[in-house]
């Protein structure tokens, strides 16, 4: 009797003792949350006369310096000064510590010092993100404390994507360089530009010029859901909508990506989806007949203009040329290693029909369209090869066998990926459930209209791995990472854009950066709530508000 009490009051003891170490143990609000981190207690306070140190020779740090500098200027209003003779500092150190790769870092916290080391730019750069997350989230009067930490962080994948698609609706380069921003924050490595489709050609090609001014601009429908409503237009008036990247500001867009970490990487859509290259060049598809504009919506039951052709035609050699031609323009603009080539939902009824595709098929011994399909691919793979590119496609590039060193997006379901891991191919996991986020993220009944099939909920985006158990963990190490998709059929303005993406950014970039062993959906929605919410709010930018002041 007298024991039982005695382990009751231990065990109560003990709760107390769990619970104030629970209340004491403090918390950052960094995502994603760092591999590794460890608070003390006491803060750094950053005052006017806290100089940054870092090797003055070095350009790339001194622009990290400058970032860095700018941010603290916008919240609190001071301006650092960089390389002084100072009691506190924040120093940038180059180091050579292989277990933090290029975009790990070492983040030290003490009295006089903040110590960020890396092994490149890329990991300093990532630093100074967790270091802009402990400051406060908005503009304010107070000290800049940062507490007391030691950190040691590195990604648990290599690839990190956004997918936006800019065909259906155009963004500005001011939006995408906002979109950019927020992918950085986040520490997102590759925003995946989605730059062609049936509904507009979005980027400027020399040789070609009729892509941009035919494929560019389509006729749509006022009342169409693929448009904000204009009132000023009548019910069946149709209006010009698109636009188009010249290629400096590609270039533009390519550098200000590459400042942040992000490589960026062209989808250019074949052998389907190229409804907008065949509006304005038809001799490249099978059936010839011209069509005046690209597609525009059917979506609703609106009068619109449904394509006539929607694939190039894989029988005639003139459309590889042309597909070189414009691969050559966009391997100038693009300096990544992957180049996009779509291969997705192709429609090979008229491949079928087409006597040039049935002559090829014949001549190639192919027995089906699948196997013109992968023709078409590894014919294009060959090309990209040979200029030190490596092709990236859907899934559907497995049908009628996968080209020699393609890497595979999985979007229907994993599906495809763990086919291509499983034959020794480089994956990059895309599934649209959960990673559409173009999809519902909330209730349909209680959100704007959005794409159905799936509702992808914050909570099944944080769960999200990219290592599919179907697979052993010698294949795991061919799934590169993953990627979620913004297809913009109903997304028509930047607000949405926004909306649609946050917080499911934040979720995505904890699942693929952060150790499963430190993930915590309730720890990242408190996170959230703490500071991302309100930076946000503060800046203007829209996000879903479902988890908004939830109290934990
Ligand atoms: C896709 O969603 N068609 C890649
Ligand atoms: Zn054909």
């Amino acid at each position: 009797m007298l024991f039982k009490t005695k382990s009751y009051f231990l065990l109560a003891l003990t709760a107390i003792l769990l619970l104030q170490l629970g209340i004491a143990k403090a918390q950052t609000n960094i995502i994603p949350k760092p591999a590794n981190i460890a608070l003390g207690n006491g803060s750094f306070i950053i005052n006017k006369q806290t100089s940054f140190s870092y090797p003055k020779k070095n350009e790339s740090l001194k622009t990290l310096a400058d970032y860095f500098s700018n941010h603290i200027q916008k919240i609190s209003g001071m301006s650092l000064a960089s390389n002084q003779k100072s009691a506190q500092k924040i120093e940038f150190k180059l180091v050579d510590i292989a277990a933090l790769g290029r975009e790990g870092y070492r983040l030290n916290v003490s009295k006089d010092l903040i110590l960020l080391e890396a092994n490149a730019k890329e990991g300093l750069f990532y630093g100074v993100q967790s270091l802009m997350q402990c400051l406060p989230a908005i503009r304010t009067n107070e000290a800049l404390k940062v507490p007391f930490m030691e950190v040691t962080d590195y990604p648990r994948f290599s690839w990190r994507g956004m997918m936006l698609d800019v065909s259906r609706h155009f963004f500005s380069v001011e939006t995408i360089k906002e979109t950019i921003d927020l992918l950085a924050s986040y520490k997102m490595n590759v925003f995946h530009w989605h730059l062609v489709d049936n509904e507009g050609w979005r980027l400027e090609i020399k040789k070609y010029p009729k892509l941009t001014s035919v494929g560019a601009w389509r006729d749509e429908v006022y009342g169409s859901r693929w448009y904000s409503k204009d009132s000023t237009l009548n019910f069946n008036d149709t209006y010009k909508y698109g636009g188009y990247y010249t290629q400096e500001q590609a270039k533009d867009v390519v550098a200000y990506a590459k400042a942040r970490n992000i490589t960026v990487i062209p989808e250019i859509e074949m052998p389907g989806h190229s409804g907008a290259a065949l509006a304005a060049y038809p001799q490249f598809s099978c059936t010839g007949i011209p069509q005046a504009v690209p597609n525009s919506s059917v979506v609703g039951g609106f009068k619109g203009h449904r394509g006539i052709n929607f694939e190039y035609c894989a029988g005639n050699d003139s459309t590889f040329l042309f597909l070189q031609d414009v691969m050559k323009e966009v391997m100038q603009i693009f300096p990544s290693e992957y180049i996009h080539v779509g291969g997705d939902e192709v429609e090979k009824f008229r491949w079928e029909e087409c006597p040039k595709c049935q002559a090829r098929m014949k001549a190639e011994h192919l027995k089906d369209t699948p196997d013109l399909q992968s023709y078409f691919i590894k014919r294009m793979e060959n090309f990209l090869i040979a200029n030190h590119k490596k092709l990236l496609g859907w899934d559907e590039i497995l049908e009628g066998g996968l080209a020699p060193s393609a890497t595979v997006m999985s979007w229907r379901g994993e599906k495809g990926g763990i086919e291509a891991a499983k034959q020794g191919h480089d994956v990059v996991m895309s599934p649209s459930n959960p990673l559409y986020f173009n999809r519902y993220q909330a209730d349909p009944k209680t959100e704007p209209f959005a794409a159905g099939f799936s509702v992808n909920s914050l909570d099944k985006v944080y769960g999200y791995d990219p290592y599919s158990k179907a697979l052993t963990a010698e294949q795991h190490k061919f799934i590169k990472g993953g990627q979620f998709a913004i297809w913009t059929e109903n997304i028509a303005t930047p607000e949405y854009l926004e909306y649609m993406l946050l917080p499911r950014l934040p979720a995505i970039a904890e699942a693929l950066w952060t150790p499963v062993s430190e993930k915590n959906y309730d720890d990242f929605v408190k996170r959230l709530n703490q500071w991302h919410f309100n930076s946000w709010a503060e800046r203007g930018i829209s996000f879903y508000q479902g988890l908004y002041k939830k109290k934990y």
